[in-house]
C-alpha cells in the first residue's frame, strides 16, 4: 500500500518539527511528510529537507498558496503561532485560511493543536485576573478554543490535540536564575499546584500516534502531558540535572504580571489558570494515559537527561 502524506504547518517550529521528525524516524512505509514554511531556504528548512522531508512554501496569510501546499495530502498537522503577533483575531483569520486550504485539498484527517477556553472557568467579568484585549483571559488559549468551533462548523475531520507548557520554557524564559547570594532560584507563580509539562517534540510523537489511529480519533479531544510536578519537584529535578541545588521561590500572579516583559500579563494569567484550576486543566492530562497512546513521551527527568543547560551564564 502507498504511504500516506502528512502535511505539517509550523514545520520549522517546536511542535511541527516534532511531527516531521517523528514521521521521518518511523520510516517511509506508512507515512511521508511534507513540511510547510515561509522560507524554504532557511537553515531549519534545509535541515528538514536533508533529513528527508519534502519542504514546500506555505504562509498562513496566503490561502491559495496553502491550498497548493496541501494538495494531495492525506493528513495535516495544524498549529498557529500566536506569539509573533500576539493578536487573537489574526490567529483566527489564519486558522480560517488553513481550514479553507485543507478543505480544498480534501485532507481526510487534521490534527489541530489547541488549548482550553479559560473563560469557561473564569469568565471575563471575574475580577480574580485581568481581562485582556477586551474579551479574553488568556488570549492564546481562548482564541484557539474558539477556533475549535471553526473546524466543527466546517465539517473538517479533526482531532483536537490539547497541548501544554513546554519543558523548554525551563531552559529559557522560566529557567532558574541566580539571586543576590548566587543561589539558583526557580521563580514560577504556581504555589503548591502541579504544572503539566511536555517536551515540545513529544507533541509531534503524539500527533503521529493519532494519525496512525485514523478515523477512531476524528472528533476526539486528546489532552497531553509528559509529567505533572509541583514547583518544588521541578526545582529538585533541575537541581539534579545541574548538579547544584535549585530553590523554588514562587511569586504571586500579580507580581509575575508586573514583571513587564512582553506578554507578562498573559503569561501570568495562564499560570494563574493552571494554579486555580489545577483539577480541570491537569486532571485530563494524565501522563500514564498519554503513554498508553505514545510510550516514548518523556518525563521531565528523561528530557533533562538529554542535555539541560541554563540559558546564559546564570
Ligand atoms: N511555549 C509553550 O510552552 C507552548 C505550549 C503550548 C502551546 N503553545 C503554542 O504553540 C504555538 C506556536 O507553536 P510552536 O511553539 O511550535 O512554534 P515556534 O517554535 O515558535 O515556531 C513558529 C512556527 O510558526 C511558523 N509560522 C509563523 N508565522 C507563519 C506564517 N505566517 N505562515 C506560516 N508559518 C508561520 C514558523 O514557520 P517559518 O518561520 O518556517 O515560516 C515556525 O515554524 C503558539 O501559538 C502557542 O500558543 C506554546
Amino acid at each position: 500500500m502507498a504511504s500516506k502524506t502528512i502535511a505539517v504547518v509550523g514545520a520549522t517550529g517546536a511542535q511541527g518539527s516534532g511531527v516531521v521528525r517523528a514521521v521521518l524516524a518511523a520510516g517511509g512505509d506508512e507515512f511521508t511528510v511534507r513540511a510547510l514554511t515561509r522560507d524554504v531556504t532557511s537553515a531549519k528548512a534545509r535541515e528538514l529537507a536533508e533529513l528527508g522531508a519534502d519542504v514546500v512554501a506555505g504562509d498562513y496569510s496566503d490561502p491559495e498558496g496553502l491550498a497548493e501546499a496541501f494538495a494531495g495530502a492525506d493528513g495535516a498537522f495544524l498549529v498557529t503561532d500566536f506569539w509573533t503577533h500576539m493578536d487573537p483575531e489574526k490567529e483566527q483569520e489564519y486558522v480560517r485560511n488553513l481550514i479553507d486550504a485543507v478543505q480544498k485539498a480534501g485532507v481526510r484527517h487534521v490534527v489541530w493543536s489547541t488549548l482550553e477556553d479559560t473563560r469557561e472557568l473564569i469568565p471575563v467579568d471575574d475580577p480574580r485576573m485581568p481581562t485582556l484585549l477586551g474579551r479574553y483571559k488568556v488570549p492564546h488559549f481562548d482564541a484557539k478554543a474558539e477556533a475549535d468551533e471553526f473546524f466543527r462548523a466546517a465539517g473538517v475531520p479533526t482531532t483536537f490535540l490539547r497541548t501544554t507548557f513546554y519543558y523548554e520554557n525551563l531552559a529559557d524564559a522560566l529557567a532558574p536564575a541566580r539571586d543576590e547570594t548566587g543561589r539558583l532560584v526557580l521563580t514560577i507563580p504556581m504555589g503548591d499546584a502541579p504544572l503539566a509539562g511536555i517536551a515540545s517534540g513529544d507533541i509531534g510523537r503524539v500527533a503521529l500516534s493519532i494519525f496512525r489511529g485514523g478515523d477512531a480519533y476524528i472528533g476526539r479531544t486528546v489532552s497531553i502531558a509528559g509529567d505533572v510536578l509541583t514547583g518544588t519537584e521541578i526545582a529538585a529535578a533541575l537541581g539534579e540535572a545541574l548538579g547544584e541545588p535549585v530553590e523554588y521561590r514562587p511569586v504571586t500572579h500579580d507580581q509575575f504580571r508586573a514583571f513587564g516583559f512582553p506578554g507578562a500579563d498573559e503569561y501570568g494569567n495562564m499560570l494563574q489558570y493552571y494554579t486555580d484550576f489545577a483539577d480541570e486543566f491537569t486532571g485530563p492530562r494524565d501522563p500514564a494515559r498519554v503513554r498508553e497512546l505514545t510510550p516514548e513521551v518523556q518525563s521531565l527527568r528523561e528530557w533533562l537527561a538529554t542535555g539541560y543547560r541554563l540559558p546564559t551564564a546564570a
